[in-house]
């Protein structure tokens, strides 16, 4: 994880715009955004998938840093005041405080399309229409149909009591489509997989994807905001439905561990090259922070 998270970090500042370049203070919050913390657990899922499929790791860090550049977008705009007003991301003050408002919505916008340049500059797929097909992956993941839906149906749904399949289909929007689409992409960089495997390693996708969510809901009202870097019980301040406010804390454990158990069974016939898939799906519900 240590030499993924190091090659990231190079690979994210060079991808990323020079801060001296105008617009300096657009540039400067782009990388302050993206740069220099933050797990990286989508760039660990393509690695990990990537190993499994057989590719080429010069590749999977393209499509990594597209995807950690879409997710440290959502994550600026998830914390603009308009949503969920956050002060704290990453342990630093988030992109509008520490810049402004303005600055952070940018920072956004142009963090958005810059994920998509690089898809499309680089050489991933063998073909270019396989090359159009995952840049189209990127994009459902992280539209109306994805991740930002997801976004929408958080925002509408603050002070409901939503049912079980309502919330499950909010988390797995916003947040298990851009998980999914690290998995999936980090794998169609190689050609190791056929079309049954390619299913299972959906379905593993699906399951830590959703158990991601859950377990962001658990430490949100478990943990302390000096361990998460971010603001700890702002969903029940907020009156978020999450897994902890529909099921209580420990059915949402239970069920993270239930994701995780699934997760496991996904891989079960893949043997050694899907080792590190299996030590991200136990990081993803083990982690504390
Ligand atoms: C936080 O994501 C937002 C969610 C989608 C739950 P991460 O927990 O992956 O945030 P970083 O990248 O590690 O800061
Ligand atoms: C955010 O979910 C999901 C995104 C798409 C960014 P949260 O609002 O729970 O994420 P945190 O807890 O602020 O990181
Ligand atoms: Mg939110
Ligand atoms: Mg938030
Ligand atoms: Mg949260």
């Amino acid at each position: 994880m240590g030499a993924v998270r190091v090659r990231m970090e190079a690979a994210l500042q060079r991808l990323l715009p020079a801060p001296h370049i105008v617009p300096e203070r657009l540039h400067r919050a782009m990388r302050y955004c993206v740069l220099g913390g933050g797990k990286r657990v989508r760039p660990l899922l393509a690695f990990a998938a990537g190993e499994l499929a057989g590719a080429d790791p010069a590749r999977v860090e393209v499509v990594a840093s597209a995807v950690e550049m879409i997710h440290a977008y959502s994550l600026v705009h998830d914390d603009l005041p308009c949503m969920d007003d956050d002060v704290l991301r990453r342990g630093k003050p988030t992109c509008h405080v520490e810049f402004d408002e303005a600055t952070a919505m940018l920072a956004g916008d142009a963090l958005q399309p810059l994920a998509f340049q690089i898809l499309a500059e680089h050489v991933v797929a063998d073909s270019p229409a396989e090359q159009v097909e995952m840049l189209k992956i990127l994009a459902v993941a992280c539209g109306s149909r994805g991740m930002a839906g997801g976004q929408g149906i958080d925002l509408a749904s603050v002070g409901k009591a939503l049912s079980l399949p309502e919330l499950e289909f909010m988390h797995i929007h916003k947040t298990g489509a851009l998980i999914r689409a690290a998995v999936v992409l980090g794998a169609r960089c190689g050609r190791g997989l056929d079309a049954e495997q390619f299913g299972r390693l959906e379905r593993y996708a699906k399951s830590i994807g959703l158990a991601f969510q859950v377990v962001d809901d658990v430490l949100d009202c478990d943990a302390s905001t000096a361990t998460l870097g971010k603001t700890s019980g702002k969903d029940a301040a907020q009156e978020k439905p999450t897994y902890v406010s529909i099921l209580g804390l420990k059915r949402a454990r239970e069920l993270a561990e239930e994701l995780r158990a699934e997760a496991h069974t996904a891989l079960s016939s893949f043997d050694e090259p899907a080792a590190r898939l299996r030590e991200l799906a136990d990081f993803i519900v083990l982690r504390k922070f």
